[in-house]
């Protein structure tokens, strides 16, 4: 039996219902209904970023189950991102002769990595994209890797990749890990989107291919609440100890993580035991409807098992108006844009659902194909770094007015919060063209 020593605590703190002369002000008592379960550290309720208690177990019972040194975050991936950055730059030795920091880095990064180059002060040397990505996505590969050290006059402190990333592609880490290994890099990976790759038959989760740290967002593909994610470091690259880790995460963590979401990751660990069995009975449903929705006349496209990714346009929809057809008909997906659909389905989807899904799209009368494609990317010229143009005085013009300005923020909605432009970056034709094509309308800009 998997121990939920989080979960046990609190729910014997609240079945005891003592006076709570503590925060929160909600003193457990139901506002929105899980109040009673919301505590703070209280005697015995332990500290996530200095754990010797529950938390303390409760993470090594996780890092069984992954294999690793494991960390809990109560503020998603994000925060893990923030932290291995800062850990992996730490970690590095200083650029000689004035040179800085520098990170190497897949394009189709979560703006959170432009974030934190500004907020510590490095710069990023991109792999770009191959014409035909959309800008979710970034073929990376061990020998583009291999190129792009070589053409680096300073090596960087890490490489970083995103993987899978938002529409379902893998990168081949194995083989971008055999390079990072050869230079005695560590490599990072944004794997929001793979906690659950630890639990195929064979494992495809990154730090099992040789990443030095990794985060996996829980409660993207796990039963966990929204803002519960892993930080997971590799014990081969022997770089960092728990106490630089703890202190990388309190450095960008609040001082009130929740215990929801602390005990959502405890409660996820027995059902992490038993993943393996439940994902080999539900990927062939999930199988089942990518060859539905192929025999439609959908492309389906992606390598990550659990992602749905259709491509529409042949049977003349765009990626948007179909999201809106499937939302008349009951179903939500997790991404749209011109060209792509989105779905993510876990476990917790009931084959019945996934049949419906593909009845649905099935049903979905042809039109006419669409043949517009996204403008192909242009590697952009860059004016400042990343903090220079994040910190500098800012305005918020029309995107259509924009050329030739200096991006300060890369500000992109959510999902897919991948920046088009990197700020720093000068908005040429071809980034503008981007722009409208994914309708951003306005853009926050350095001021002149
Ligand atoms: C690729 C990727 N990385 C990181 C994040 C941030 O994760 P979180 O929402 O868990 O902070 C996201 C969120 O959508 C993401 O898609």
């Amino acid at each position: 039996m998997t121990k939920t020593p989080i979960c046990d605590f609190v729910r014997q703190y609240a079945a005891e219902s003592p006076v709570r002369l503590h925060m929160p002000g909600h003193k457990g008592r139901p506002v929105l209904g899980p109040e009673p379960l919301d505590i703070t550290e209280i005697d015995g309720a332990d500290d996530l970023y200095l754990p010797r208690g529950i938390i303390a177990e409760s993470e090594r019972i996780a890092g069984s189950l992954f294999g690793a040194d494991t960390y809990y975050s109560a503020e998603g991936s994000s925060l893990c991102l923030r932290a291995m950055l800062f850990l992996s730059m730490q970690a590095a030795e200083k650029p000689r002769n004035g040179a800085r920091f520098c990170l190497l880095s897949g394009r189709n990064a979560h703006k959170t990595l432009l974030y934190t180059a500004a907020l510590l002060d490095f710069d990023v040397a991109w792999l770009h994209p191959a014409a035909d990505d959309g800008y979710q996505s970034c073929t990376v590969t061990a020998e583009g890797v291999e190129r792009a050290l070589a053409n680096m006059k300073t090596p960087p402190f890490a490489v970083f990749l995103t993987s899978p990333d938002y529409v379902g592609n893998v990168t081949d880490l194995a083989a971008v890990a055999a390079v990072c290994r050869a230079h005695g890099l560590p490599l990072l990976v944004d794997n929001a989107h793979g906690a659950y790759l630890k639990f195929l038959e064979k494992s495809r989760h990154p730090l099992d291919l040789g990443a030095a740290m990794c985060c996996d967002s829980a409660h993207k593909t796990l039963p966990v609440l929204t803002g519960g994610a892993y930080l997971h470091l590799s014990s081969s690259w022997g770089k960092v100890t728990k106490n630089d880790v703890l202190s990388a995460l309190s450095l960008f963590g609040s001082t009130s993580p929740s215990y929801l979401i602390l005990q959502s990751l405890d409660a996820a660990n027995p059902y992490l035991a038993a993943l393996g069995e439940r994902l080999a009975a539900f990927l062939p449903h999930v199988d089942a409807l990518k060859e539905t929705l192929t025999a439609a006349g959908y492309a389906v496209t992606g390598d990550e098992p659990m992602k749905v990714t259709v491509r529409p346009r042949a049977r003349g929809y765009t990626g948007d108006a179909l999201a809106a057809l499937l939302r008349e008909r009951d179903i939500v997906v997790e991404y749209h844009d011109p060209d792509v659909v989105v779905l993510m389905p876990t476990p917790q989807n009931t084959p019945d659902e996934l049949c419906r899904v593909g009845r649905v799209l099935a049903d979905i009368p042809p039109r006419s194909p669409i043949s517009a494609a996204p403008p192909p990317y242009r590697k952009p010229m860059v004016r400042l770094s990343p903090r220079q143009a994040l910190f500098a005085p800012r305005e918020t013009v029309p995107a259509a007015n924009a050329v030739g300005r200096v991006l300060a923020d890369p500000a992109v909605s959510c999902p897919p919060a991948v920046p088009i432009l990197s700020c720093g970056e000068i908005v040429d034709e071809a980034a503008a063209a981007r722009f409208a094509y994914y309708g951003v309308q306005d853009l926050t800009v350095v001021k002149r």
